[in-house]
């Protein structure tokens, strides 16, 4: 296993920048294999999960090819089977994209179910009323989801609560059904947009992802593409706050800032300096913070993805804030471990945390539980003082690129060794104190 070690105290200084969004690139890798033409998919992120979908992906028989870091070049013509059951399809949430690839392909999948970060009970039931209203069948039987349809055929489909996963799920099923679709109340996160772009670019007829009506005449074909993947509003949002935590200043390249105004405006409001360029934000802080009241909600609103994040850097904030996770029920595991550090944070009715912004955060070792749990805790480890240990780097390599060299080249002292290394953690301690 290996973990981060962190002299905390740092001012992050210079440029950052962002790579490809990894769930938009989840979405549109499965989606690849939903032509025999080949696809070429540019700005991928270079991550774990990621790798496993490309695993997957070669396990069905798919040609994937990477031709350098960030671009792949995938072929589904073929792909050999519909069953994808191993355990790098249950290790990812992504994979449950495979279901509607595959079914909007070859009207036949069997998928196991997914895993992902244990940030709450995450059900699969809208994506089942989307396959269904398609005109398929689906059972859950020995742990896979079973699909199968003799045709799709486009329908009206009304999803009470939005969901990012089940709406591109059925997007990709609907998009190669016959007639028309329509996704009321569908999701309108900057990744459902992306993955339906995708798929216009491979002869697909979708209007309106980004509103909450998406409408989809169904095609009989799609072809080849080549598509670059939209920048990481996760990744560049960890590198404002981490920015704002240090009191630095840092430029986040690569980015869109339409998809970050919740963020900037949350910074702002706490006394953050943040400039908009046209693909980069300039996030300055040199006082300290305010406090303020966030509450989750679906885009625009402020992404959960970004709550562990926020609670962090409210933590050390002047006052008393409120954050409120709506989304997810499971989504502070990471406040245990910022406690431990000296945060004075209390969770009430499990989806609320109420901070009482202390002076500093003082080193401990502490435990990654998930990815954006993870991140938000080397953020903590480079406010604290003295070192900080973030053990189980392995959910944070999920979905950052580089992680802590990108951190280093901004100035953050932090370093990855294995945690049976003691000579390399002691090494790192003396050569930086
Ligand atoms: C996606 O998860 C992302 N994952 C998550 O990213 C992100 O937090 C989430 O969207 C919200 O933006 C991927 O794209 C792979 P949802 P997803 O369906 O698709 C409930 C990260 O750190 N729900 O929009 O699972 C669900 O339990 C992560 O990168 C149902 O009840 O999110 C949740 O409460 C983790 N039934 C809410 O809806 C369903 O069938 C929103 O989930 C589907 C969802």
């Amino acid at each position: 296993m290996e973990q981060y070690i962190i002299k905390g105290g740092t001012q992050l200084k210079g440029e950052v920048s962002v790579g490809g969004y990894k769930n938009a690139a989840l979405g549109i890798i499965a989606a690849a294999i939903m032509t025999d033409d080949t696809v070429k998919v540019e700005n991928v992120p270079d991550i774990r999960d990621i790798d496993i979908l490309i695993q997957v992906l070669q396990d069905l028989g798919a040609k994937v090819e990477r031709i350098n870091k960030h671009t792949l070049k995938i072929n589904g013509a073929k792909i050999e089977t519909v069953t994808a059951d191993s355990d790098n399809v249950r290790k990812i949430r992504g994979s449950y994209y495979l279901v509607g690839a595959l079914l909007g392909k070859y009207k036949r999948a069997q998928v196991a179910l997914p895993g992902g970060c244990n940030i709450g009970s995450r059900p699969i039931d809208r994506h089942i009323k989307g396959f269904e209203a398609l005109g398929s069948e689906v059972k859950i039987e020995h742990g896979l989801i079973c699909a199968k349809a003799d045709r799709l055929i486009g329908a009206p489909i009304y999803f009470d609560e939005s969901s990012v996963g089940a709406t591109i799920n059925t997007m990709l099923a609907a998009c190669m059904a016959e007639g028309q679709t329509t996704i009321e109340n569908a999701a309108k996160e900057p990744h459902v947009v992306d993955v339906a772009n995708f798929l216009n670019s491979m002869g697909a007829n979708i209007k309106g992802a980004g509103t909450d009506v998406i409408r989809i005449k169904g095609v009989t074909k799609l072809h080849g593409s080549e598509y670059s993947i939209i920048p990481d509003q996760i990744e560049a949002g960890t590198f404002m706050f981490a920015a704002a935590a240090s009191k630095g200043d840092v430029l986040v390249k690569n980015v869109i800032p339409k998809h970050l105004e919740a963020f900037t405006a949350k910074l702002m409001e706490i006394g953050v300096q943040v400039e908009e360029f046209d693909d980069a934000v300039r996030v300055r802080a040199d006082k300290r913070l305010g406090s303020t009241h966030v509450k989750t909600l679906v885009y625009p609103g402020f992404l959960t993805d970004m709550q562990p994040q926020m609670t962090t850097l409210l933590s050390v904030s002047n006052g008393t804030s409120i954050v409120t996770e709506s989304i997810f029920e499971n989504r502070f595991k990471y406040v245990d471990e910022l406690t431990k550090m000296g945060a004075s944070i209390k969770v009430v009715e499990s989806n609320t945390a109420i901070i009482t912004g202390v002076d500093r955060l003082t080193g401990a070792i502490v435990n990654a539980p998930d990815l954006r749990g993870g991140a938000a805790l080397v953020m903590a480890g480079l406010m604290a003082e003295g070192f900080t240990i973030v053990e189980n780097v392995e959910y944070i390599e999920r979905g950052y690129e580089n992680f802590e060299s990108k951190m280093q080249k901004l100035g953050a002292i932090i370093t990855k060794v294995d945690s049976n290394d003691s000579k390399a953690i002691k090494k790192f301690k003396l050569k930086v104190s």
